[in-house]
């Protein structure tokens, strides 16, 4: 390739290397498992020793100053992430939390039918599994390869007995892109809603849940918001809010929670209708510190360090005569990479001796890389992967 043909390689802020330097994790190894938990940052670990701080000197008097204005500015800087008003986003302890809270909020009567792809998280299928006795019906679209679902099985299987589409946006086992905007469409048509699980998209993949006409999204800072275990986020479409009554609920659902009403269950007007109870604090500091790395940098740019970066990994993979499992080209698939081997876990407890982090899945190896991952990283795994060659 000539100079001049050659593209230019992707830029941040501040080098990349320095915001590596942030992860202390790459002193010693070589990370490549953010599609299980992002890294921790420095600015991550000092906003949990400030929450801790706070704590130590405030007592629960941190509650009405510091502690409660960073529960704002967290589901502030989700909204702002995800293209939705501070108002549409409310705060969960999971994933898991977020959704069981939506479904309870249907009554699956006219509409029994919950439509997810065979492919998801198992914990999506599990909120409508949990709720047959009470008439809820899974109806699972297979994928056809394991990696993804062509939107028109989707097409075939919604239809006006369905409440909700519910699936990822980025596939976990396999890194494939789904077409959100045009699942919004399809649901829309049929009278019925859409809800994302971006937990391995947001912070990777760009989002905008208006653009999408998406009805709810969760997402989370364990993985690529960079925040660790114990918050989770909510997106939910300012014109439903009115209309739904979760079922699972608590105090912070209360309009006027501080009214200490034990009579009256009103519901907030905004998302945090679909709150519950004290969220953890220090994860809710962690969270906030994490997603600064993201706003910082900008989605954009890290999607496009990602393309980068997964196609190194890919080469590298295939240099050894393995497979990695791809569906369509680079836009159709975000930065997690699996591919067949015949001992999973064998292989990444051998990686993980050679100080190289990845992690497996039935039948596959997981591996994923993230803007503070560098071409080392890769080659290390690489060298240590061919010594499990057989
Ligand atoms: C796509 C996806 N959804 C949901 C989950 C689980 O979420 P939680 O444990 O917060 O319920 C995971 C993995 O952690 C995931 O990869």
């Amino acid at each position: 390739m000539t100079e001049a043909v050659r593209p230019r390689p992707v830029t941040s802020p501040r080098s990349w290397r320095a915001y590596r330097d942030e992860f202390a994790i790459f002193e010693r190894h070589a990370y490549l498992n953010t599609c299980s938990l992002g890294a921790l940052g420095a600015r991550v670990r000092a906003a949990v020793e400030r929450f801790l701080g706070l704590w130590n000197e405030w007592g629960a008097s941190a509650w009405y100053g510091p502690w409660w204005a960073e529960l704002d500015a967290l589901r502030a800087s989700v909204a702002g992430l995800l293209g939705a008003d501070p108002d549409e986003v409310a705060l969960a302890p999971s994933i898991s939390g977020a959704l069981a809270a939506v479904a309870s909020c249907f009554e699956y009567r006219a509409r029994p039918r919950v439509v997810v792809a065979d492919v998801d998280f198992p914990t999506v299928p599990y909120q409508w599994l949990a709720r047959a006795e009470r008439g809820a019906h899974v109806e699972f679209v297979r994928s056809p390869d394991g990696l993804g679902v062509p939107i028109e099985a989707f097409e075939q299987a919604i239809d006006e007995r369905t409440a909700l589409v519910a699936t990822s946006h980025v596939y976990f086992q396999s890194g494939a892109v789904q077409d959100i905007a045009a699942l919004a469409r399809l649901a829309h048509a049929r009278g019925a809603y859409l809800l994302v699980d971006a937990y391995q998209s947001v912070g990777q993949l760009p989002v905008d849940v208006h653009a999408a006409d998406a009805d709810f999204l969760v997402t989370g800072g364990l993985k690529w918001l960079l925040g660790g275990p114990g918050v989770a986020y909510l997106y939910a479409r300012r014109a439903l809010l009115q209309a739904l009554r979760p079922a699972v609920s608590g105090w912070f659902a209360h309009r006027d929670q501080f009214a200490f009403d034990t009579r009256h269950l009103e519901y907030a007007d905004t998302a945090r209708r679909f709150e519950a109870g004290t969220p953890s604090v220090a994860a809710v500091y962690a969270g906030r510190a994490g997603l600064e790395y993201v706003h910082e940098i900008g989605v954009d740019r890290i999607r496009a360090r990602q393309i980068e970066l997964t196609a190194a990994l890919v080469d590298g993979l295939r240099s050894l005569g393995l497979r990695p499992r791809l569906r369509g080209d680079q836009t159709a698939h975000a930065g997690i990479v699996t591919v067949p081997v015949e001992d999973p876990s064998a292989v990444v407890a051998a990686l993980r001796r050679d100080g190289v982090i990845i992690d497996s899945r039935p039948g596959v190896i997981r591996l994923s890389t993230y803007f503070y991952n560098t071409d080392e990283d890769i080659d290390r795994a690489m060298a240590s992967l061919r010594t499990q060659m057989p």
